[in-house]
């Protein structure tokens, strides 16, 4: 469910704006968007670690396993970004981040979701998410607001570099089916539009990209930017964990990519929503731009040199 109001105007609030995550995918690219929009100033950045932190911003260290610290970083801020990365524990670390936002009397927190939270029964990967953002929306001292991406270029794209065989076979594992990947960046400006407007309060919006991709394209997109021939080979998830596992994949990783794949096979995330552009008032970045930019060129760059290795290891 997503639903965007087109009537919003500009900007109505002035008071700190407090990101978690900021050092994360996602949180690096809602700091860029905040500072670009002239918010940089209102700007805290909740961290563990402030290093590679722009000094346009304050900083503030909290981390999610002690609760007291996220009082303090949250004490006097208007809105809380709440985005935190994976973990055993993400649900009871994102449950003490809005426990302390109520009692530091934060009025708005958005939180990062993701698309498939929207399924009932949400699949494993987006189970925490949905019981989080039925918290935080059911919530009487909190307005939240809810942000979906669905899988981010950059990350997808990472881990699939990790499965590229020297021989340039891709195992994948979601069939045929197509999937609707987003920029972080696109992430980022939409999350900066709704931190720095109350107006969204009580809205759920899903980002999505462009266009729906399958692993055919996905591989032939990443086989282009690297100049290689590379083939997508299908496995169902069970083969491909196996095969990852007894490669000595970390067992963590792999779980992850397994419960990433079998949803991206149900064909449940093909669909495209306009969310981004209406909040952002521009399109959704293509994959093909993800990979010319900075970022992309900077991944594909460790490919390469990975596959090189690959290939030198196997000589
Ligand atoms: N990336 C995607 O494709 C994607 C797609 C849809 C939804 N999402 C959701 O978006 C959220 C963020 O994803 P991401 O890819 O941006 O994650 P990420 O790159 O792993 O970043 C996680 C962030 O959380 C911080 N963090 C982790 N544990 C912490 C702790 N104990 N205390 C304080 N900070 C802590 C990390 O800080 P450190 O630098 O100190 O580790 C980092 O800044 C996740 O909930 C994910 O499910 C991600």
């Amino acid at each position: 469910m997503s639903n965007p109001n087109p009537t919003l105007g500009p900007p109505t609030t002035l008071g700190t704006l407090a990101i978690t995550g900021a050092t994360g995918t996602i949180g690096r690219d809602v700091l860029t968007s905040l500072i670009a929009g002239g918010h940089g100033q209102r700007v805290r950045a909740v961290v563990r670690d402030p290093v590679g932190i722009t000094a346009d911003v304050q900083t503030v260290h909290a981390d999610f396993s002690d609760p007291d610290t996220l009082a303090t970083a949250f004490d006097g801020a208007e809105a809380v970004l709440l985005l935190c990365g994976h973990h055993p524990d993400q649900l009871t670390y994102e449950r003490a981040a809005l426990a302390a936002a109520t009692a530091a009397g934060v009025q708005r927190v958005v939180y990062i979701s993701a698309a498939a939270a929207d399924r009932d029964p949400a699949p494993a990967l987006a189970l925490g998410h949905q019981r989080l953002e039925r918290e935080l929306l059911a919530s009487t001292q909190l307005a939240g607001t809810v942000l979906r991406p669905t899988a981010v270029f950059s990350s997808l794209l990472t881990g699939i570099g990790g499965l590229i065989r020297p021989d340039g076979q891709v195992p994948l594992a979601f069939g045929a089916a197509r999937v609707t990947l987003v920029d972080a960046r696109d992430v980022g400006d939409a999350a900066a539009v709704v931190l720095a407007d109350a107006r969204h309060a009580g809205c759920v919006y899903t980002l999505t990209g462009p266009q729906s991709l399958s692993g055919d394209e996905i591989v032939a997109a990443l086989a282009d930017a690297l100049e290689v021939p590379l083939q997508h080979i299908d496995h169902t998830p069970a083969a491909l964990q196996d095969l990852l596992l007894r490669a000595g994949a970390p067992t963590e990783m792999v779980g992850h990519l397994f419960d990433l794949f079998s949803y991206f096979g149900s064909g449940e995330m093909d669909t495209v929503t306009t969310d981004v552009a209406t909040l952002t008032g521009h399109q959704p970045r293509s994959l093909d731009s993800w990979l010319r930019s900075s970022q992309g060129e900077a991944l594909i760059a460790r490919m390469a040199a990975q596959s090189n290795r690959l290939a030198a290891d196997t000589s």
